[in-house]
């Protein structure tokens, strides 16, 4: 059996379609969507994805500021700026790019973030809010995972999803929404010992590590749906995941590509996550991720 596709672009384009149709009823009642984005450095990959990230804002009718800081930005800087953009009407969502010069503490400043804009779902008031099921902002990466599992209309009850990866941004955030699905979720990481045992187990498996082919055929469950969040290169410079792609497709039952899969859907839920918050303040916002 060949798997078949989650293409996260095809979903990508009709969740963003959804997004301009919403952004410009907010505009017509005289509230403008705006995105701030912030970067500190020249970290070229968060060069690419920071003008990824304004230019979907640009596309959906979302208003957008870039702010590039110097990489020798202090953090007291750094924090008054966050400070200024929290106060600012015209901006629902804010975004610091990550990572962050070594002498600015990272978290010190998401915290900085006002959670009604932490857009990101990085603060701890927005973590807090997933564990228990309040209302806040998901994460975008696992946000997104979510959405390609309900566009194949999976339904996780019961099932046993196993998680590869334990970062706040992507692993620990995915078990917790998988869990509120009623799903069985098994979090596997770095001292995990024989990961194979767990994975053939598993009815889902997201793979979210950082390094090629962490998952494998023989690790695959026949029929299992899994989703990469990895973004690696391989050995010819070619955009991969986690997955090996090749060998996994012929058992699976649905898979996400690398490129094409998690990486547009983590774009399109930031856009989702800001154009609820600017609904929120303009109170027409539904009340939680979903
Ligand atoms: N760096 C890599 N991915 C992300 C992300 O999703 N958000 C932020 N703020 N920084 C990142």
């Amino acid at each position: 059996m060949t798997a078949r596709l989650i293409d996260g672009n095809a979903l990508s384009q009709q969740l963003r379609a959804d997004v301009a149709a919403r952004a410009a009823a907010l505009r017509a009642r005289g509230t403008v969507p705006g995105l701030a984005v912030v970067l500190v450095g020249d970290n070229p990959a968060s060069q690419v994805y920071v003008r990824n990230k304004v230019k979907a804002c640009e596309d959906n009718g979302l208003h957008s500021v870039l702010e590039r800081h110097p990489a020798d930005l202090a953090e007291d800087a750094l924090l008054a700026r966050v400070d200024a953009l929290n106060r600012d009407p015209a901006i629902h969502g804010i975004l610091v790019q990550l990572p962050l010069p070594a002498h600015i503490d990272a978290q010190k400043v998401i915290e900085a973030i006002a959670p009604e804009k932490d857009v990101d779902g990085f603060h701890v008031a927005s973590a807090g809010a997933l564990m228990t099921g309040s209302a806040g902002f998901w994460p975008c990466t696992p946000y997104g995972c979510m959405k390609m599992l309900d566009s194949i209309g999976y339904d996780l009850r019961g099932k046993h999803a196993v998680v590869i990866g334990r970062s706040n941004i992507v692993g620990k955030p995915m078990a917790l929404m998988l869990l509120a699905r009623s799903a069985t979720v098994t979090v596997c990481h770095s001292a995990t010992a024989d990961l194979g045992a767990f994975t053939r187990q598993a009815d889902v498996v997201v793979a979210a590590v950082g390094k090629r082919n962490v998952l494998t055929a023989d690790m695959v469950k026949p029929g299992a749906v899994v989703i990469d969040v990895g973004m690696n290169r391989d050995d010819a410079g070619k955009l991969c995941g986690d997955v090996d792609f090749a060998g996994v497709r012929e058992v699976a039952g649905w898979i996400t590509p690398v490129p094409g899969g998690v990486g547009p859907m983590t774009i399109t839920m930031l856009l989702v996550n800001t154009l609820e918050s600017a609904e929120r303040a303009a109170g027409s916002g539904t009340s939680a991720s979903t």
